[in-house]
C-alpha cells in the first residue's frame, strides 16, 4: 500500500465547475471571484473577503495594509509554516518569537507581554494544525497595548473558538488553499476582515495597486502586486465550499478512527483539543514520548516510508531555520518548548477520503516499528 501524507477531495462537481468557467471568456476578475469571496465571508461571519493567489500573499498584504515596516517588530510564534514569519520580513520588520504551549502548540499569551517593546506594532498568531489560538487573551493584550492583531488561520477553515469561526479574530486574517488543506483551489488564499480600510487596501494591492471602485485599468494609485486568484480557482473554491460540511465530517471521522487505533500506544499522545475549541482537522499530528524525540522520530519517519507510508516532522521551529539564524542570530534554547515539541511531532497521512484499512495499515506499521526498530 502507498499512502500519501495528504490528498485533495475533488469530485465531479468541482471538475464541472472548472470546465464551465473554461467555456466562457471570463477567466479572471469575473463573477466567480466575487461569488467565492462572498461565500467565504458569509461562512466565517465577516464583512469582507479578498481572494488572493496564496495564503502567503494574503499575509503580506495584511502586513502592508497595517503599515508595518522597517524598524517595527511583530510578535509571533516560532512553531508554524515559514510564511507566517516571512510575511513580516517582506516589509523589513522583525519577527519576535514567543514560545508556545506544549499542549495546543499555539503561541502562549503569558509570554507575549514580556516581549512587547516600543517598536512592537502587532501580534501575529497562528491557529496551528487547526487548533484555535487563545483569542480572548490575545485580544485583551493587543487592546491594552494598542497593537494590531493578525490571525494566520491558513490551517483552520471551519475551526471554532468559543462557538465563533476562526478567521474572524483580529484586525484581519487569512485562509490558505494549497492542496493539502481542508479546502483547495490548487494554489490560493483569502483575506478576511471587518475593517473597510484594510479590505479596500488589500483589494487594490492584490490588483496592481488599482483604485478598485472607479475601474480605471491603467491608473495605479499605490504600489501593488499581481496576487489575484483566477476564475477557475474561484469556481473550484465555490464547489469545495458547497461540500465543506461533508469534507469536514469525513476528516473528523478519519481523526476519530486514528484516535481509536492509536490510543493503546503508550509511546505517543494523540492530538489534544482544548476545551472550547472545535478543530477542522487540517492534519493528524501525534506527539511522541520524550524518549523518541529527534533522531528516533526521524527514524520512525524513514521506516514508515519503507512501508509506503508518508509521514512528516511538522514543523521545524522558524527561529532555527538557517536563514533566520544567520539574519537575526536566533539559536537553540531561544524557544525551548517549541524546540521540544518540534522534535517529537509525527504527522501521519491524513485526508478526508482515508479508508479504515489505510488507517489500520498506518497504525499497525507504527506499532511494529516501535517494537522492532526503536
Ligand atoms: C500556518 C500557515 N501559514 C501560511 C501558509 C501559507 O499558505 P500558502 O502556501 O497558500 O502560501 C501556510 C501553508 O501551508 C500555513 O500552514
Amino acid at each position: 500500500m502507498r499512502i500519501p501524507l495528504a490528498k485533495p477531495d475533488i469530485t465531479e462537481k468541482e471538475r464541472k465547475a472548472v470546465l464551465n468557467v473554461l467555456k466562457t471568456s471570463s477567466l479572471s476578475l469575473g463573477k466567480k471571484y466575487l461569488e467565492f469571496q462572498d461565500v467565504v465571508a458569509k461562512y466565517v461571519g465577516v464583512k469582507y473577503a479578498v481572494a488572493v493567489n496564496s495564503g502567503t500573499s494574503g499575509l503580506h498584504l495584511i502586513i502592508r495594509a497595517l503599515g508595518i515596516g522597517e524598524g517595527d517588530e511583530v510578535i509571533t510564534t516560532p512553531f508554524s509554516f515559514i510564511s507566517s514569519s516571512n510575511c513580516i520580513l517582506y516589509e523589513g520588520a522583525k519577527p519576535v518569537f514567543v514560545d508556545i504551549k506544549s499542549d495546543t502548540f499555539n503561541i502562549n499569551p503569558e509570554f507575549v507581554e514580556g516581549s512587547i517593546t516600543p517598536r512592537t506594532k502587532a501580534i501575529l498568531a497562528v491557529d496551528i494544525f487547526s487548533q484555535p489560538a487563545d483569542w480572548d487573551e490575545l485580544k485583551r493584550i493587543a487592546k491594552k497595548h494598542k497593537l494590531h492583531l493578525i490571525e494566520d488561520s491558513a490551517e483552520a477553515l471551519g475551526s471554532e473558538y468559543k462557538g465563533k469561526k476562526c478567521g474572524s479574530f483580529g484586525d484581519a486574517g487569512i485562509f490558505a488553499f494549497y492542496p493539502n488543506k481542508q479546502l483547495t483551489t490548487g494554489e490560493g488564499g483569502v483575506i478576511l476582515t471587518n475593517n473597510k480600510e484594510i479590505y479596500e487596501l488589500c483589494q487594490s494591492m492584490a490588483n496592481q495597486g488599482r483604485k478598485v471602485e472607479d475601474g480605471k485599468w491603467l491608473e495605479h494609485v499605490r504600489l501593488g502586486y499581481n496576487y489575484r486568484l483566477d476564475e477557475m480557482s474561484c469556481a473550484l473554491g465555490i464547489a469545495q465550499m458547497s461540500r465543506l460540511k461533508e469534507i469536514l465530517a469525513k476528516r473528523e471521522r478519519a481523526a476519530r478512527l486514528y484516535n481509536q487505533k492509536l490510543k493503546s500506544i503508550k509511546r505517543l499522545e494523540t492530538p489534544y483539543i482544548k476545551e472550547g475549541n472545535k478543530i477542522s482537522w487540517f492534519v493528524y499530528v501525534a506527539k511522541l514520548a520524550e524518549k523518541f524525540a529527534g533522531a528516533k522520530r526521524d527514524k520512525i519517519i524513514k521506516e514508515m516510508a519503507k512501508k509506503g507510508i508518508q509521514c512528516s516532522n511538522y514543523f521545524q521551529p522558524i527561529h532555527l531555520q538557517p536563514f533566520y539564524r544567520k539574519k537575526f542570530g536566533y539559536k537553540k534554547g531561544d524557544c525551548p518548548i517549541a524546540e521540544n515539541v518540534s522534535s517529537r511531532t509525527l504527522a501521519l497521512p491524513f485526508f478526508s477520503n482515508m479508508r479504515e484499512k489505510e488507517i489500520d495499515y498506518v497504525a499497525n506499521n507504527l506499532k511494529k516499528i516501535f517494537d522492532e526498530f526503536i
